[in-house]
């Protein structure tokens, strides 16, 4: 049997339109050329698959087992060709990633995971602080973004994928390292290191304290989690950062997690993309790993700085 897949999708759209003419509009061809490809399906089955009615061309007995055939035939090539599409995606696709500054200190060990079993994927990764991250996501500039908190004002999609407390932190020698359950009223009386505006971690903090009508005195500015924590040691204040950014300082005995009353301030990790994205197919792949993953990875990373500090103190 000589019937090719052009025959049954040429014969689908007579039959759907009733006409050969409409038919030849749709598929962009010519009347006469329809007229053959159906007229070639007939003679390869033996058949006559469609009757003259008045001006219509309707499927015969025959010709209604064929549309049926036909459909079920080109929805099993259409099937096959969007899974082979979706090998080639993970075999050599693209991921693009916008992260606040803070994810960058677990992210990077759940992509090493990641690009270890997909090893043709490129990724480009942006990291910079929440309010750039959320224009990103509003212009749909990333296939996903990694925020510290849900995104506000935005019609996406948002997952929780972990949990990333945020904490108040001073130097061990600092007065207030040995006290317990200090009032965040005797914080804010100490000079605070805060990040640039902009900064979830920022915002997150200075949100807490003017909830109870309190000021963080801010003594200076910086532009980097790192740049807080240096600043920090040298002694030039009080800092807050995201957990999770400290997890080699926590360990060494550099840095000291303050016992505020409310803190650590409890928040999520979250993963976004705008409502209606079209994710490929190397996107979604990373969404499940994130969604498996993350939790895991940022509590390795809590367990890491446990086990050095506990080295560090024997
Ligand atoms: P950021 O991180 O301070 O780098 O913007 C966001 C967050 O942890 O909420």
């Amino acid at each position: 049997m000589r019937i090719s897949l052009r025959q049954l999708s040429v014969f689908l759209s007579v039959a759907r339109h009733q006409s050969y003419t409409r038919a030849a509009e749709e598929l962009n061809l010519t009347q006469p050329a329809v007229f053959t490809q159906v007229k070639q399906l007939e003679d390869s089955l033996g058949v006559a698959l469609l009757d003259r009615i008045g001006k219509r061309m309707q499927p015969t007995d025959a010709g209604r087992v064929v549309v049926e055939g036909a459909r079920e035939t080109l929805d099993a090539v259409e099937r096959m060709e969007m899974r082979l599409a979706d090998m080639r995606g993970l075999r050599e696709g693209r991921l693009t990633l916008a992260i606040v500054s803070t994810a960058q200190y677990f992210l990077p060990r759940l992509l090493g995971q990641f690009c270890d079993a997909n090893p043709g994927i490129e990724v480009a990764l942006t990291v910079t602080n929440r309010q750039a991250v959320l224009a990103r996501l509003a212009a749909s500039e990333d296939d996903l973004c990694i925020l510290g908190t849900p995104p506000e004002g935005l019609d996406v999609v948002a997952r929780a994928i972990a949990d990333n407390p945020l904490v108040l932190i001073a130097r061990p020698d600092h007065p207030l390292a040995a006290e317990v359950n200090i009032p965040p009223e005797r914080v804010a009386r100490e000079p605070f290191l805060l990040r640039e505006r902009g900064s979830g971690t920022r915002l997150t903090v200075e949100r807490f304290f003017r909830a109870r009508g309190l000021t963080l005195p801010m003594r200076m500015e910086l532009g980097s989690n790192e740049a807080i924590k240096q600043a920090v040691i040298g002694g030039l204040g009080l800092g807050a950062l995201s957990r999770d950014t400290l997890a080699l300082e926590g360990a060494t005995g550099a840095l000291k997690v303050l016992d505020v009353a409310g803190f650590p301030l409890l928040r999520q990790w979250q993963v976004a993309y705008p409502r209606g994205k079209h994710l490929s197919v190397v996107a979604e792949a990373f969404l499940d790993h994130l969604v498996a993953h993350a939790r895991q990875a940022v509590e390795a990373g809590a367990a890491i700085a446990r086990i050095a500090k506990e080295a560090a103190q024997e």
